[in-house]
């Protein structure tokens, strides 16, 4: 073979490799395709009269149902189940899409476009074909106002799935504001449970990136028994007076990381609850809300550890905690070792550093017997900045079981008229290094 043609062989085998990538181009289903709509007719507010009193009925006895309403261009519209834009289209739009994304062969993309779409609760299964999927949503999805009717625990739930990207820079509005005025848990043990705007369950390599959350009517995003997920650049929203309104809870997963979002609810801004290992939070901005916490801890039985959990280079400002760790009086036993929180910012924080060993929100518990859940190193490291409270590190551990710490490099101000700035702590063991102003555990 001459060298021309060892290069033309090259060459061939060059563009054969290229024909290769660009047939392996991501398939992408397009909702739009799937009979999905956006409404342009409309605004939000206006479109959601209609599809609250449409879903109403749709999701009630009678579905034969039509409302009419004028719309911005003066033209009065008659909706009906049909002829509007709404739930039930774009449910099917998106779950047909994802059916036929996740029995692709190779990686594939569910694409939701720019636009604004009204969609009841889906559920998003694997196991998938394709070991990558990407959902993409680059427009905003709008929830019924009212799930009354509906009994679940998630808006979107996407379950089961290995390989899942969410991303696209889009929103999720869980239009919470109805569910928060009916919302009587700080009453009633039993109360109603509304749907999380994102339930992530049983998923493998994870990765959800640029997404908004908004008003979620319960917590915003739950983790379940997920293995290795890295969460990026989420912005998450709800007034600091909407109830139970949790930015994220982790429970029963491993290999969880947070980073570069920004976090703004009514109830915990995170939350790592039994079964967490592995988790690891920076660059979390916190605020308004309840702060970064782990626990609850100790209420129920056969509650697995929590183990392996560090949150750094985290700002708090205005929110009621910092870095809190509650567990459960008279608790069952449990083990919540290994934590680490250090270089945390706090601004205008009520309870800057706080562990409360005897946590019982509502007293609904019962507080004589002492929590037995174990907390066994845990590291407060480099915690500065200002308390709105004048007790700025407080720690309440267990009578059965003393609290192990190690506290450092505290630096924590109170400009307040309630004395100056203390820290108080009962039943711990605590180790002290570096600077500590004030004193810690200067009062039990
Ligand atoms: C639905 O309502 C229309 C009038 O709005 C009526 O003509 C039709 O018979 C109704 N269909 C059923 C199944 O009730
Ligand atoms: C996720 O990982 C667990 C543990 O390795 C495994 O049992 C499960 O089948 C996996 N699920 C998926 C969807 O990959
Ligand atoms: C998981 O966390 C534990 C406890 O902090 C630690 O010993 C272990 O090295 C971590 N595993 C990995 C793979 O990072
Ligand atoms: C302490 O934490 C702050 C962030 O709150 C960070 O800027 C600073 O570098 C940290 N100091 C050390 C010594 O790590
Ligand atoms: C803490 O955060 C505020 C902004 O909220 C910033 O102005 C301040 O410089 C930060 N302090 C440290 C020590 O990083
Ligand atoms: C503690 O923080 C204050 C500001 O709140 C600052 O002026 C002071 O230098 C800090 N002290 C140390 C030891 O870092």
């Amino acid at each position: 073979m001459g060298s021309k043609t060892i290069l033309y062989v090259i060459y061939l085998l060059c563009l054969s490799a290229w024909v290769e990538v660009a047939l392996a181009i991501v398939p992408v289903f397009n909702v739009i395709n799937y009979g999905g709509k956006a409404d342009g007719r409309t605004d939000i507010s206006q479109q959601s009269v209609v599809l609250d009193s449409i879903q109403q009925q749709l999701y009630g006895a009678n579905k034969n149902v039509s409302v009419s309403l004028k719309q911005n261009d003066g033209v009065s519209y008659v909706y009906t189940e049909k002829s509007c834009n709404c739930v039930e289209f774009m449910n099917q739009a998106l779950t047909n899409a994802w059916k036929d994304a996740c029995g692709s062969k190779v990686g594939s993309t569910v694409l939701i476009p720019k636009g604004t779409y009204f969609m009841g609760p889906v559920l998003l299964v694997g196991p998938c074909r394709t070991a990558s999927i990407e959902f993409r949503i680059e427009g905003t999805v709008v929830a019924p106002m009212d799930f009354a009717a509906l009994k679940t625990n998630g808006w979107i739930t996407l379950r089961n799935i290995y390989g899942l990207t969410i991303s696209g820079g889009g929103t999720f509005d869980g239009r919470g504001q109805k569910a928060w005025a009916q919302n009587d848990c700080s009453q009633n043990p039993n109360c109603e449970q509304f749907p999380a705007n994102l339930r992530f369950d049983f998923l493998n390599h994870t990765l959800v990136k640029d997404i908004t959350s908004l008003n979620s009517k319960n917590f915003h995003m739950t983790i379940f028994k997920c293995n290795g997920m890295i969460i990026q650049n989420l912005k998450i929203k709800a007034p600091g007076d909407s109830p139970n309104t949790d930015g994220i809870h982790i429970g029963n997963s491993e290999f969880i990381a947070i980073t570069q979002s920004v976090i703004g609810t009514g109830d915990d801004c995170i939350s790592i609850g039994p079964g967490s290992r592995n988790i690891t939070i920076t660059h979390v901005f916190c605020g308004p809300g309840h702060g970064i916490s782990i626990g609850s801890l100790g209420k129920y039985q056969n509650e697995e550890d929590v183990v392996g959990i560090t949150v750094s280079n985290c700002i708090l400002s205005g929110t009621s905690n910092g870095i809190r760790i509650k567990t459960f009086p008279s608790s069952r036993p449990g083990l919540a070792s290994d934590l680490t929180f250090e270089n945390i910012n706090v601004s205008n924080v009520f309870n800057p550093v706080i562990v409360d060993q005897e946590y019982c929100p509502h007293l609904h518990c019962n507080q004589q017997a002492p929590s037995l859940v174990q907390l066994k190193n845990v590291k407060f490291k480099n915690i500065t900045g200002i308390s709105s409270s004048n007790v700025v590190v407080n720690i309440v551990g267990s009578r059965a079981v003393p609290c192990q710490l190690e506290i450092g490099d505290i630096n924590l101000s109170y400009n307040g008229k309630d004395g100056s700035a203390t820290s108080i702590c009962s039943n711990a063991k605590v180790v002290l290094s570096g600077r500590q102003n004030p004193p810690t555990c200067a009062r039990s």
